[in-house]
């Protein structure tokens, strides 16, 4: 479409000196624009979506999988040649440092090139079977239909091409909405698209979600709703489509990860696991530790060392060398955070590490709270920020209650050296999250593991292979040649 409307511009999280006025004056960077859609020109790429998708034999649904499978390896070979600028914009978008920008660009394209793999695995070993004496029988994986694709801001490019790849390869036809922040650099992918795939199987909208996305869920065409990002804005879409019952959701939601630190844990790792599982990317992971529990006993050990391991990290701009802490995207976000540690404070929690909880434009600084408890907002609310929470407790069975009735269940961090204890909680707890990590942080690498969670943190499972089948569905041949 060539789009005559409305543009939106995209703003940077970073301010720069205002060149035009004197003094210290800072003023934020447009970088770009992208087309605000309205409903009819969204309703258009679901048009092309679902011709795409009936255009019958031969056509990418029902095409020869190796043949689906040179239209991804062409776009991935396209899409190399933009790491630059993908990577550029993954930092000034979103304040993504540039190690961990360049991390996200080759994780995508490994997890292309692993996707690519499997799907061959598959189709060499998908062979005919006996049903009975008589009759043969062969599972042929087919997509789902129509799928709408839509990533969060905080792995713009890794988050949705995990759930965009795999839609794609299985044959179904896409709707793509790239995430709200982290928009512009799908711009560079965009002739890449165009180049690897038939018209209508690929379709980028921008704009409101309400206009844009909420039509597309009304008209009941969409089959196939993949969605990372939070709880409200799942439930709003599925509440939108008229048979969601019809509707295959595969959904990464809000998370609340705990680390449980035991008495005989090993301190300095503990710290060093959670330090990276908290602060990575400013605690800005689903798969972030968002609450610390320490036994008593150790608690001021635990609460001295992160002290000290926080201060050491250097606020500052993506670019700059050594930084850990970069901007904040999301507009409010720092105002948020700075309610979340008044309430805590507030109720009894005291800042352990000098200089915590400061806001200076878009960048806040990490703070560490303690004792936190459940009277605070921190205790349950997801921060999804540089915050660290660190609850004392007694009794082991204070955290396994935690756990037990807590509302989501993505992962957990377990710390300690006694393996029978430790054997004992896991056995707890798998029932509960998606992912225990033993003596480790949470995090969702590499990205063949699968990835789902408990109760209202996912639906479906994602990965490698999980997602081959999340995205499609098998349907049996069976054949009598006697
Ligand atoms: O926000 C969720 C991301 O998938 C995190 O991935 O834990 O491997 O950094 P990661």
């Amino acid at each position: 479409v060539q789009w005559q409307g409305e543009l939106s511009p995209v703003v940077s999280p970073i301010y720069i000196r205002d060149e035009q006025r004197d003094g210290d004056a800072l003023q934020q960077v447009v970088l770009g624009h992208t087309p605000l859609l309205d409903g009819e020109t969204a309703l258009k790429a679901l048009d092309s979506a679902v011709k795409a998708y009936d255009l019958g034999r031969g056509a990418w649904p029902t095409m020869a999988v190796l043949e689906r499978i040179q239209h991804v390896e062409k776009f991935l070979a396209l899409m190399q040649l933009q790491r630059d600028e993908v990577i550029r914009l993954l930092m000034w978008e979103i304040g993504k440092t540039y190690p961990d920008a360049a991390k996200e660009f080759d994780r995508t394209c490994d997890y292309i090139r692993d996707t690519i793999a499997a799907l061959k695995q598959q189709d060499r070993d998908a062979s005919h079977f006996i049903i009975e004496q008589g009759s043969l029988g062969k599972i042929r994986r087919v997509p789902v239909g129509v799928a709408l694709c839509m990533g969060p801001f905080n792995y713009p490019l890794n988050e949705t091409f995990t759930t965009l790849i795999p839609a794609l390869i299985m044959g179904n036809t896409v709707i793509f909405k790239p995430a709200k922040y982290g928009v512009l650099l799908i711009q560079p992918l965009l002739q890449a698209f165009l180049q690897s795939f038939p018209a209508g199987v690929i379709n980028i909208i921008y704009g409101r979600g309400r206009e844009t996305v909420g039509v597309l869920m009304e008209s009941g065409k969409i089959d196939l709703f993949a969605f990372i990002g939070t709880n409200k804005g799942a439930s709003d879409l599925k509440r939108m489509h008229p048979k969601p019952h019809r509707l295959r959701a595969v959904l990464g939601l809000d998370a609340k990860n705990p680390a449980i630190i035991l008495p005989d844990a090993d301190m300095a790792r503990t710290v060093k696991e959670c330090v990276a599982g908290s602060l990575s990317f400013n605690g800005q992971r689903c798969t972030a530790l968002k609450i610390l529990f320490v036994q008593q006993s150790r608690a001021a050990d635990l609460v001295d060392k992160l002290s000290s391991a926080i201060s050491e990290l250097k606020a500052g701009m993506p670019w700059q060398q050594g930084v850990a802490i970069t901007p904040l995207p999301e507009p409010g976000k720092t105002q948020f955070l700075t309610q979340l540690l008044e309430d805590a404070l507030d109720k009894g929690a005291k800042l352990q590490n000098p200089g915590g909880g400061q806001t200076s434009a878009s960048l806040f600084t990490p703070a560490l709270l303690y004792p936190v408890n459940s009277s605070m907002r921190l205790y349950n609310e997801e921060q999804f920020g540089p915050l660290v929470p660190v609850v004392p407790y007694n009794d082991i069975n204070e955290v396994i209650d935690y756990v037990v009735n807590a509302n989501f269940g993505q992962q957990l961090s377990i710390f300690g050296q006694d393996p029978q204890q430790v054997g004992e909680l896991v056995d707890i707890f798998a029932n509960q999250v998606g992912r225990i990590n033993i003596n480790s942080q949470c995090q969702r690498g590499p990205d063949s593991f699968p990835f789902n969670g408990r109760k209202d943190s996912a639906e479906g499972t994602l990965s490698v292979v999980d997602a081959l089948r999340q995205f499609s569905t098998p349907t049996l041949v069976a054949a009598k040649y006697q």
